[in-house]
């Protein structure tokens, strides 16, 4: 033993001082990514650095990023993707300057940004990011619950990061990261990474700087910051909530399932592998639900409802962490590969925390969600696979959660958990197309029998549109008792009978859109002053009236929207109300580029393109 250890040591040596072998990336034609000028067989970024200062006043991210890059021998240029970043020099890590060049710029995808790297494997870009960079929401103090002092957040999912970090854009393209990020002494700033100095270094007379390192590789959308007046609460063990001083501890009420459903999560499809879940809440502006972004997801506080009943929330982003994180769909045209199996997958959490007839009620109200769009979108919008241009987006939720729930009932609970356990242990770390998946699960679980291939209908599940007759439905008794209050309404029972008094979130859901489409002004009336509509405080229940009210063109809804939409910034919770608005022509319209007129200033990026398009404004 005593000779052979040094000799081991020798051996270890060279290897661990040795660059890290780069994650793999996918050549085949169903993983190249339209969305990405990345050229990634001839040169990609492995490792992104950044240094970056906050200017709140400017509204800008300024400082550099050193790239490591791993080429092919002989490579002589990389291709990045750059969203109008603003780029003052580019130069290699001795500080040589390199020539590069931007080129012609899409509205969508941005520019390729194309460097002369020669034989330089490390380069470093100093530049900085545009007031409006899609990716970046600059809140105001009144925006933010405190009202005292600015907030800043990045939302990088799809291809927004590269308006704020000159690198390769593309979830097939897995990079580590680090960051030292200064912001006013008086604000935090977290990431999507290990903190490393949680409580900031001095860094200048009113500045701090905070340093973060993420080692596993990953989809360049995953990395996020924040930066505002944030305090800290832990949950459990590794669990824990950032959120402004004045949410802070609702928000830690509500969260206190998260260790447990980490827990679940681990027990059905293998360890938790990123260190800390912690969750940051975000101000109301935030665009979506809750964002995945690792070891911090971003989360909406609309679903702070005082009962706990929008945790599934906080399930769907904790099971990204394997679907999407871990496993990431190589281009946007496989996102219900993220979307879809994460769908799947909170269900199972929400069973496990909350019990079987909660998933229930979860699984049939997303059933309901998959019959709106499957009526709103044209047939090959409802395809999974396709361009993403071309799918209806959130149909890949339901419809990819439908498929796996499906062939978990053709094959057995337990077969199905132990294919998709290995399924995440197979291909950690590593991006996936759907062709790929077909394939591995033809060769791991169907196994060439034949009746179950012909039972499954897998490719008429990924490649066509619709929903294919084998789907698998679930019903909840809960949601039954629901509709039995529909039908009392339709058949003109007083409101004031009705059990409402118990329902939460989901009963709500339900019965607003399960209502006649079409009620009379006296019937609208009767809802409101009995079940206080219009004043409700749950952004669910509120979105859910105004699309039933203001459809039947019910004026007193209007001063209802007119103090929601300007406050809430989750698109999934407005759009939908601003969409109704507009179909109602004459009467609709004008109250729409009315209330978003106001409400504009008051939205993210992401949000003002969406709403831009519904209600057709031009700047
Ligand atoms: N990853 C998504 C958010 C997203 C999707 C950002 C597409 C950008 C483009 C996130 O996990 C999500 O799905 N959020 C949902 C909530 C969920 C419970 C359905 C949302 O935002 O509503
Ligand atoms: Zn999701």
């Amino acid at each position: 033993m005593r000779i052979i250890l040094p000799a081991l040591l020798l051996l270890a040596a060279p290897l661990s001082a040795a660059a890290p072998v780069p994650s793999p990336i996918l050549t085949t034609p169903d993983a190249r990514d339209a969305l990405s000028y990345a050229r990634p067989e001839v040169a990609r970024v492995t490792h992104v650095d950044l240094d970056l200062r906050a200017d709140f006043a400017a509204k800008v991210m300024r400082g550099s990023a050193t790239l490591d890059i791993a080429a092919k021998p002989g490579a002589s240029e990389i291709i990045l993707d750059d969203k109008g970043l603003v780029i003052e020099r580019i130069t290699d890590a001795g500080g040589r300057a390199l020539t590069w060049a931007v080129g012609k710029a899409d509205d969508y995808k941005g520019a390729p940004l194309t460097i002369r790297i020669g034989a330089a494997r490390r380069i470093v870009i100093a530049y900085h990011s545009k007031p409006d960079a899609s990716a970046l929401g600059w809140l105001p103090p009144e925006l933010t619950a405190g009202k005292k002092k600015p907030f800043l957040f990045s939302q990088g999912q799809s291809i927004e990061n590269r308006s704020w970090i000159p690198t390769q854009d593309s979830p097939g393209i897995r990079q580590s990261w680090s960051a030292r990020i200064t912001v006013p002494a008086d604000l935090v700033a977290v990431m999507s990474g290990t903190r490393l100095t949680p409580r900031g270094e001095p860094a200048g007379k009113s500045w701090k700087r905070y340093r973060f390192r993420m080692e596993h590789p990953v989809p360049p959308y995953l990395i996020a910051l924040a930066v505002g007046d944030l305090a800290f609460k832990p949950l459990g063990a590794r669990t824990g909530v950032y959120a402004e001083p004045v949410t802070l501890a609702p928000a830690a009420r509500e969260l206190d399932d998260t260790e447990k459903m980490v827990r679940a999560a681990e027990g059905l499809y293998g360890p938790y592998r990123w260190g800390r879940y912690d969750m940051l809440v975000l101000p109301p502006s935030f665009p979506y639900g809750g964002m995945e972004n690792p070891t911090l997801t971003f989360l909406t506080p609309t679903i702070f409802t005082g009962d706990k009943a929008n945790t599934d929330v906080v399930a769907h982003e904790l099971a990204h962490s394997w679907s999407g994180n871990l496993v990431t769909n190589a281009t946007w045209s496989d996102s219900w590969l993220n979307e879809g199996f994460t769908t799947y997958f909170e269900n199972r959490i929400d069973e496990i925390v909350y019990g079987k007839e909660r998933a229930a009620v979860l699984a049939d109200l997303s059933w309901d969600d998959l019959q709106r769009d499957l009526k709103e979108a044209k047939p090959p919008a409802t395809r999974l696979h396709g361009e993403p241009e071309e799918l209806y987006g959130e149909l890949a939720y339901n419809k990819g959660a439908i498929f796996l729930r499906t062939i978990e009932h053709a094959v057995g609970r337990s077969r199905w958990d132990a294919y998709l356990r290995s399924y995440f242990d197979r291909h950690a770390f590593q991006p996936q197309t759907t062709a790929n998946f077909l394939k591995d699960i033809r060769a791991r679980l169907v196994k060439g029998d034949a009746a179950l291939e012909k039972q499954l209908q897998l490719d008429a599940w990924a490649y066509q549109p619709g929903l294919p007759g084998n789907a698998y439905r679930v019903r909840s008794a809960t949601l039954a008792q629901v509709d039995r209050a529909i039908e009392q309404v339709s058949e003109g029972a007083p409101v004031g009978t009705l059990p409402f008094s118990t329902w939460g979130t989901q009963e709500w859901q339900r019965f607003l859109n399960g209502l006649p489409r079409k009620l009379s002004t006296e019937r609208l009336a009767e809802l409101d002053g009995a079940m206080r509509l219009s004043a409700s405080p749950n952004a669910y229940v509120r979105s859910a009236w105004l699309v039933l009210a203001l459809g039947n063109r019910y004026q007193p809804a209007v001063v209802s929207a007119e103090e929601y939409l300007p406050r809430i910034g989750r698109m999934l919770l407005i759009r939908p109300v601003y969409r109704t608005l507009v179909e109602q022509g004459a009467w609709g319209r004008p109250i729409a580029e009315r209330i978003y007129a106001g409400a504009r200033p008051h939205y993210h990026p992401v949000t003002v393109a969406s709403v831009d398009k519904i209600v057709g404004f031009t700047p």
